[in-house]
This record gives C-alpha cells, sequence and structure tokens, in this order.
C-alpha cells in the first residue's frame, strides 16, 4: 500500500497560491479589453474588477484589500477594506494591494501603458504591517534598478530623492554605463513636473514622458533588458506601493515621500498624526516589508514592463503577465494563449461564468 505523505505544514504558501493571482490580472486584462479605446476608463475599471473579484471567489483564502485603487476619481474599482476570497475559516492570510487597471484612460483611449496588477503578502513574523497604506494622496518617486544599487554599493555612491537631479543623472549614469544624455528617464506628463524636466533637460537626458500608469513606469528600470534607466516624478501613493513590492522582487529600490497636493492636504496630514512622516523618505521595503510578498502583473496595452494583450479574430488572445515573489527573487514571465471559443472567465456580478 503506497504510504501518504503526512499534511503538510506549508510555511511558504504564497508557493502553492501565487498562478491563482495571475489568474486573477489575467482575467482582468481579458476582460477590460473590449474597452480598449472606447472611451470608458469606468467600463474598463468595472469590467477588470468583476473578474478579479469573479477569480477570487475561486480562491480559498481571506483576503483583505489593504490599498485599494488610487482614490483620485470615483472609479468603480476595488477599494479599501474589501474582503476578497472564500473566507473559509482556517484558508490563509493575505494582505492585499490592487489596481484593477493602472492607465484606465491610457485604456479608454486605446493608448499604450496599462496593466492590471496585485501585490499580496501573507503573515509574517516580526513584519506588522507588509503593505503600507500612505494617507497622502500623491508620492514623490525616484526608482532604479539592481545596477545601480550594486554601484552605489561598490563605489560608496548614494542617490537621494532630493538631491540636485543633475547629481542623480551623473550617478545613474555611471551605475549603468552610459552618458548622461543617454540615460533614459520615465515620468508621467504633468504639469507639476515642468521643473523637473526642464532639470533633466538641462543635464542632457532623455526623457520618456507616459500619459498615465506609473506603477509600470517605476518598475521598468528594475529589469535587465529595460530600455528605461530611471522613474522619476510624482503620482499615486497606492500605485507607490505597488510598485514598491514588484521593484523588491527585482532587486531595485525606490525611494518616496509623501507630497501634499495643496496647504489643504498637508494641513489634514498633520491633523491626522502624519507631521513627521511628511519629510519622512520610505525605501521600497518601507512600502512593501518583508519577504512573503507576491507581485504579478498583466499587460492590457503595451508598457515598458509588459507587452499589452494580442487578440486574434476572436479566435486567441496571447497576454503577457510577470509573477515574482520577495522571498524566493524568482520572475516568471508568464506568456499566455487562451482559446476564445473555450475559455471562460467568472465575474462575481453573476456568479457564472462566461466566454470573453
Ligand atoms: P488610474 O488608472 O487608476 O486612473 O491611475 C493612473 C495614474 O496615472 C497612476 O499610474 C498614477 O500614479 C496616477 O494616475 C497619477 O495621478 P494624476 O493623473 O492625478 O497625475
Amino acid at each position: 500500500m503506497a504510504l501518504r505523505l503526512p499534511k503538510q505544514d506549508y510555511q511558504d504558501i504564497e508557493r502553492i497560491v501565487e498562478f491563482d493571482f495571475v489568474r486573477a490580472t489575467e482575467a482582468a486584462a481579458l476582460n477590460s479589453l473590449r474597452w480598449l479605446g472606447r472611451g470608458d476608463k469606468e467600463a474598463a475599471d468595472a469590467a477588470a474588477s468583476d473578474a478579479i473579484r469573479g477569480m477570487f471567489d475561486l480562491m480559498n483564502i481571506c483576503g483583505e484589500v489593504v490599498i485599494g485603487e488610487g482614490i483620485k476619481d470615483e472609479a468603480p474599482g476595488i477599494f479599501k477594506g474589501e474582503q476578497l476570497g472564500t473566507w473559509v475559516p482556517g484558508s490563509p492570510q493575505f494582505d492585499i494591494a490592487i489596481d484593477p487597471i493602472d492607465g484606465t484612460t491610457n485604456i479608454s483611449k486605446g493608448a499604450p501603458n496599462s496593466i492590471s496588477c496585485i501585490a499580496a503578502a501573507s503573515p509574517e513574523k516580526g513584519v506588522k504591517v507588509a503593505l503600507r497604506d500612505v494617507p497622502s494622496f500623491y508620492m514623490s518617486k525616484l526608482a532604479y534598478g539592481p545596477r545601480v544599487i550594486e554601484y552605489m554599493k561598490k563605489r560608496g555612491d548614494s542617490l537621494h530623492l532630493e538631491m540636485p537631479i543633475a547629481e542623480v543623472l551623473g550617478i545613474v549614469a555611471r551605475a549603468v554605463d552610459k552618458r548622461v544624455q543617454d540615460v533614459a528617464v520615465m515620468m508621467l506628463d504633468r504639469p507639476r513636473h515642468k521643473e523637473i524636466v526642464e532639470q533633466i533637460r538641462a543635464a542632457g537626458a532623455s526623457l520618456r514622458m507616459i500619459g498615465d500608469g506609473d506603477i509600470a513606469a517605476a518598475i521598468a528600470p528594475s529589469l535587465s533588458d529595460s530600455d528605461v534607466d530611471l522613474y522619476m516624478g510624482i503620482g499615486g501613493s497606492p500605485e507607490a506601493v505597488l510598485a514598491a513590492a514588484g521593484i523588491k522582487c527585482l532587486g531595485g529600490d525606490m525611494q518616496c515621500k509623501m507630497w501634499p497636493r495643496d496647504e489643504k492636504e498637508r494641513k489634514k496630514l498633520i491633523a491626522d498624526g502624519y507631521e513627521k512622516d511628511l519629510d519622512r523618505v520610505y525605501s521600497a521595503d518601507d512600502l512593501a516589508n518583508g519577504q512573503n510578498i507576491i507581485f504579478c502583473a498583466t499587460g492590457i496595452s503595451d508598457s515598458a514592463l509588459l507587452r499589452g494583450i494580442r487578440a486574434h479574430g476572436g479566435v486567441t488572445a496571447v497576454t503577457h503577465s510577470i509573477l515574482m515573489r520577495a522571498k524566493s527573487k524568482t520572475v516568471r514571465f508568464i506568456r499566455a494563449r487562451h482559446n476564445l471559443q473555450t475559455k471562460t472567465i467568472r465575474l462575481r456580478s453573476d456568479n457564472r461564468e462566461h466566454i470573453i
């Protein structure tokens, strides 16, 4: 008689469930694709959120959303406090940060740079808050890859979010072995970046401006074959935490600081007890703490992180996803071919499987 192995006391639960997380972002991407270029970002967000909730309804986990998507527009997304998963007693717990679509405006315009993404963390000894819910609307961000970190360790140079931009660019150029004029800096195209843009241009580096979607942009410098050397600028705080989770898994880093939009927000942050934190520079590890972290994303339209979906006449669709864990630092690029005549996606809205 075959011997049964004793029941595993599994300490590395992310390893088992991680593929279901990527199924959720794949489903979000596939279900929102029909809204690409149709001028309706709410509909795209709703479709992505419906598919994510539907996938989580099949997962035996106790998931709690600790960071929902940007609070910037009353989008029909997935918000803080929501429970995801079946919550069957005894199921593994996860804190979840989620952006069903980062780059909803891009989708509505049919423009590049939109992804669906999730970061999740299971409880870990010594980690109080794995995914930090930053109270400000925006953060000022600087993100770079492992080559910059190695260079700084070797040479004793160090980057700081608030140092003059020309110095930042000089360090990055030396680290990635390029001339400053060949360093590519990605940034959201926003009027608030006017001065930074002028300084980058004065230093001679090359800008890659994007309309929306700074999670992919902030992670891009950490990819080994990326054309982007540095991400810089002011973007959403929830997006900073999601990016930090991904950057950590890739061995890069990020420096971020709360960036109150106006005096009213600054005063509110102070009144809420965050005065000391206003000057704090958070690293990727401060925003996404510990080792039990999973990050996954699926491209909807092409970005510096992932290719978008390639749909072939309603017959097949190919998705491109990244799935990684902070503990093992395994980085999986998953190219999935979906047969659209047989594949179904479960939607929460009616609890049924749907042909896409
Ligand atoms: P949404 O897709 O959720 O609308 O966010 C897009 C985005 O570009 C983020 O990637 C970025 O962090 C934030 O909006 C920037 O905010 P704003 O558009 O207000 O500058």
